[in-house]
This record gives structure tokens, C-alpha cells and sequence, in this order.
């Protein structure tokens, strides 16, 4: 297990790599605020509050709540608060996930215009730091992902292996775009296997061709990324972004209680469920595979509920 809930950035996770390049874009650009979205417990969002603080720049998070997810002013966005990141909780029907876009202009224009209003200069920065959007003009966060690559392949070798599969929670795609690039450069025989925890297998895999592409064009050779590279298994999103199952929760007992690590319950624990369930079905025989643990634990907080009643069944 590569631990990149151990990145060192409020509390660690998978962000924390992209934002070592996106926040320098920011201070490149001269923001003065970095103004993005997600849901109510994103990762993305607590690391991007961390990030600026850091930086010496305002965060204006856009929250996103949906029915049936925990809303609680606890896990990460007790964190948010924390760092006195500028909270707009906006409500959403559900009906769409958050990887379709859905009114986005519609809730982060209106707060771009404040911020220029009042004097400053915004950085928009895409869902997750991963599609080319916003006032990112390169795949900034997949590159700290092609970089882990390169680590994650240094520090196997060290121990006298090189990894057939790396798996990972996949959602933005930024991440596993990122360690895709970096096989292709690097080590084109390690297949990125993706287990989705927010969308269909199809839009996933769009997604993360489009953000691999734009790797490859800025730091590649001509190499280009087709569609069926591409993995990701979408038979574990269960009944959708966020949503836990008995089998994430014994997931996160099962790995708490041999390996005493943490898993999280919407990223990290539904993505080791899929893999244990891949590997007994014979996707990895005799491989050396590495899980990539993208980090996400203080959503585990909010997830209380949820959590002991699995654990209690
Ligand atoms: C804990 C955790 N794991 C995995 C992911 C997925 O990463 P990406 O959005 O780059 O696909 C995220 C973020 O979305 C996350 O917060």
C-alpha cells in the first residue's frame, strides 16, 4: 500500500500532491483568492483551505449538499472552518452527480463576481484539480501524480519489485490520469486499474484519457493515450457517490483490524472492497500490486452513524 494519506497536508491525501502545482500556478497568476467546489466532506476542498492558508490567500469553497449525505459541521468541513475558508453551503436536489457539472456556473459565478467586486483576483479551480478547466490552464494536479509515479516506482524497486497494477479510488480522474501518464513514460507494462466511486466506467474513462492526454502533450514524447488503456471498474459505486454499504464498512474493519490502518468511507474503503473482490476473482494472480490509499479519513467522523451500525450488524 503506497500511503498517500500520509502527504502531510491537513491530515494527508491524494490533494495535497496536486496542489503542490496548483498553487503554484496560483501565486504565478497573482490570485489573491482560490475560489472552488465540491461536495459538503470533500478532501479536495479541506486541502485546498489548508493550501491557502499556507499561501496567504483566501479560499472560497462552494459546498455542495445532497440528500442522504452527512452534512454535519464535523470531518472535513469542521476543518474547512478551521482555517476560516469562506463557506458557501449551496443545496442540490442529488439527482445528478457532481462529476456532471450540473449549474456550476450558475453557483460559482455569482461568487467569482464577489470576489472581483470586492477588489481581488480569483483562481477557479476545477472539482478535484484534475479536468483542464477554470483558471487552470494545464493539468497542473495530474502532473504531482505523475511524480508519485515515478516515487511509487523508486521506492518498489528499493524493495526489489515492479509493480504489475497500481489500484486506486478514482472520481475527478485527475489521479489516476496522472499515474497513467507516468506508466506510459515510465513503466509501460504496470497497468493503473481505477475503481470508480463517482460515475459510469465510460465517463470516468473519458474523463481520464482527456486529463492523460494533456499530460502527455505537455511533458511526453508524441505519445498518445487510447480509450481501451483505460481501466475502471464501476460495479463497486453501489448506490452512488458517497453512499456507504455493508461491505465498504466491513472493508474499513477488515483493513483496521489486520494492517491497524484507516481506510476513509466514501474513497479508499470502497475502492479496497472492489480490489479484494478483484483479486479473489483472479485479476491479479501472482502479481506485485500496489493500492494506492488516496487518504479521505476525516470524512470517517461524519460517517459515524453509518459506521457503527455496520460494525454493530
Ligand atoms: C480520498 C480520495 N481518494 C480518491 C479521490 C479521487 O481522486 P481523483 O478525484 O483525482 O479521481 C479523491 C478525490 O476526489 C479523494 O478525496
Amino acid at each position: 500500500m503506497k500511503r498517500d494519506d500520509q502527504t502531510g497536508l491537513a491530515f494527508g491525501g491524494n490533494k495535497a500532491r496536486k496542489l503542490e502545482f496548483i498553487m503554484g500556478d496560483v501565486l504565478e497568476q497573482g490570485a489573491d483568492s482560490i475560489v472552488t467546489w465540491a461536495g459538503v466532506q470533500s478532501n479536495w476542498c479541506r486541502q485546498v483551505a489548508a493550501g491557502a492558508a499556507r499561501a496567504g490567500k483566501r479560499a472560497v469553497l462552494v459546498l455542495l449538499k445532497r440528500p442522504g449525505l452527512p452534512a454535519s459541521e464535523d470531518g472535513n468541513l469542521l476543518i474547512d472552518r478551521v482555517f476560516q475558508a469562506d463557506v458557501r453551503i449551496q443545496e442540490t436536489s442529488g439527482e445528478k452527480g457532481f462529476l456532471e457539472y450540473e449549474n456550476v456556473e450558475e453557483w460559482v459565478g455569482p461568487v467569482l463576481r464577489e470576489e472581483e467586486a470586492a477588489g481581488r483576483k480569483p483562481y477557479l479551480a476545477p472539482i478535484g484539480g484534475s479536468i483542464v478547466e477554470g483558471s487552470m490552464g494545464g493539468p497542473f494536479g495530474a502532473f504531482g501524480y505523475v511524480l508519485a509515479f515515478a516515487e511509487l516506482l523508486e521506492q518498489a524497486g528499493a524493495l526489489g519489485f515492479k509493480p504489475k497494477s497500481v489500484v486506486l479510488a478514482t472520481g475527478s480522474a485527475g489521479t489516476q490520469a496522472g499515474l497513467l501518464a507516468g506508466a506510459k513514460l515510465l513503466s509501460p507494462e504496470t497497468r493503473v486499474v481505477g475503481i470508480s466511486v463517482a460515475g459510469t466506467g465510460p465517463d470516468i474513462s473519458r474523463l481520464v484519457e482527456g486529463i492523460t492526454q494533456a499530460v502527455l502533450d505537455e511533458i511526453g514524447d508524441g505519445e498518445k493515450v487510447d480509450l481501451d488503456e483505460i481501466v475502471v471498474f464501476d460495479e463497486y459505486l453501489g448506490e452512488g457517490y458517497g453512499i456507504l454499504n455493508q461491505g465498504i464498512v466491513e472493508t474499513i474493519g477488515l483493513v483496521a483490524g489486520t494492517e491497524g490502518v484507516l481506510l476513509d468511507p466514501v474513497y479508499t474503503g470502497k475502492a479496497m472492497a472492489g480490489f479484494l473482490d478483484l483479486a479473489g476473482k483472479g485479476l491479479f494472480d501472482d502479481e506485485d500490486v500496489v493500492f494506492l490509499h488516496t487518504g479521505g479519513t476525516p470524512a470517517l467522523f461524519p460517517y459515524r452513524e453509518g459506521l457503527l451500525d455496520g460494525i454493530r450488524t
